[in-house]
């Protein structure tokens, strides 16, 4: 069994009955729902989800979980989710899929809010490996842009997997990604991009995470704030 399945078999062995939970967007996410599936299925777990992306409510109707829409509720006993960096005090930085926006609702609408990763991972500082995905109204992107050079940033707007057009997020945004100096704080950076007219969301998930789940060449470990 690969870290990510590990990661994902554990979380799903924490969800209890009764429970609604919110299901994240990714490769990670994806194998999260798979077990959980599998808990409904094998083990007759009673469970509600929830969605944060249209892949992940195909993935979850596919394996026979039910669902009920994000305007339906507001508040979730869990929500599930990868990331692409999580720091010593459980920053994350999200949003290499397109849907940020229902991510960050979920992860704040939830009780407990876990986080699946493997060791590659765990960075120092936000910022360290990826640059910070900002979405944007269509409209306002220079202007944004701007606000956010005038600040240090430094990038450009994404480009679409087959590099022939922009990317768009499920919300009709752009997004800019963008460097920043390391001297400037994950809470520095987070407090900024919040206040920038024209930044629908952003990457940085501060005080949002209850616990991270790691794996590392087989073992799973539990980090709580
Ligand atoms: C999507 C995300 C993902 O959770 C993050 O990119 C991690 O993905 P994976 O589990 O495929 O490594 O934030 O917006």
């Amino acid at each position: 069994m690969s870290d990510k399945e590990l990661v994902a078999l554990h979380a799903a062995n924490l969800v209890k009955d009764g429970m609604v939970v919110g299901l994240g967007t990714g490769s990670t996410a994806n194998l999260f729902i798979e077990a959980l599936a599998r808990r409904r299925n094998e083990q007759g777990l009673k469970v509600t989800a929830a969605s944060s992306s249209v892949v992940s409510t195909i993935k979850a109707q596919s394996l026979g979980l039910p669902l009920i829409s994000i305007e339906h509720f507001s508040r979730l006993d869990l929500y599930v989710d990868g990331a692409d960096e999580v720091t010593p005090d459980m920053t994350l930085l999200k949003g290499r899929g397109s849907d940020l926006v229902r991510e960050k609702l979920m992860a704040k609408a939830a009780d407990q809010f876990l986080v699946l990763v493997d060791q590659s991972k765990l960075v120092s500082r936000i910022g360290e490996k990826f640059a910070i995905p900002i979405e944007v109204i269509p409209f306002a992107w220079q202007l944004a842009k701007r606000s956010l050079e005038a600040i240090g940033g430094r990038g450009d707007l994404r480009q679409n997997a087959s590099k022939d057009g922009l990317a768009m997020t499920s919300h009709g945004s752009l997004v800019l990604d963008m460097t920043f100096d390391a001297g400037m704080s994950a809470e520095q950076l987070n407090a900024a991009l919040n206040a920038t007219p024209g930044v629908v969301e952003h990457g940085i998930f501060l005080g949002l995470a209850s616990a991270v789940i790691i794996a590392t060449d087989g073992k799973v470990e539990e980090r709580r704030g």
